[in-house]
């Protein structure tokens, strides 16, 4: 993921795709934080990407 886009993942109907959405991790946050947890990423650009939920 470039740098720009792990910064902006998180909001609401941020999208790469053609028709993409931009909902699902804007929505996960949400219910992540909802509960108290929180949701972080980890990415190589080019290589992939790994996304770490903890609860609350
Ligand atoms: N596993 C992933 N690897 C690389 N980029 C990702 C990944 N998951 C999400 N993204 C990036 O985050 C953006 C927002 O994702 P998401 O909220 O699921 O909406 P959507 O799938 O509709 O685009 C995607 O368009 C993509 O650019
Ligand atoms: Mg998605």
């Amino acid at each position: 993921m470039s740098k720009e886009g792990q910064e902006k993942v998180f909001i609401p109907f941020f999208s790469t795709k053609k028709q993409g959405s931009g909902i699902g991790l804007s929505l996960c946050k949400q219910i992540v934080l909802l509960h108290r947890g929180t949701i972080q990423l980890q990415s190589a650009e080019g290589e992939g990407t790994v996304f770490t939920l903890r609860s609350g």
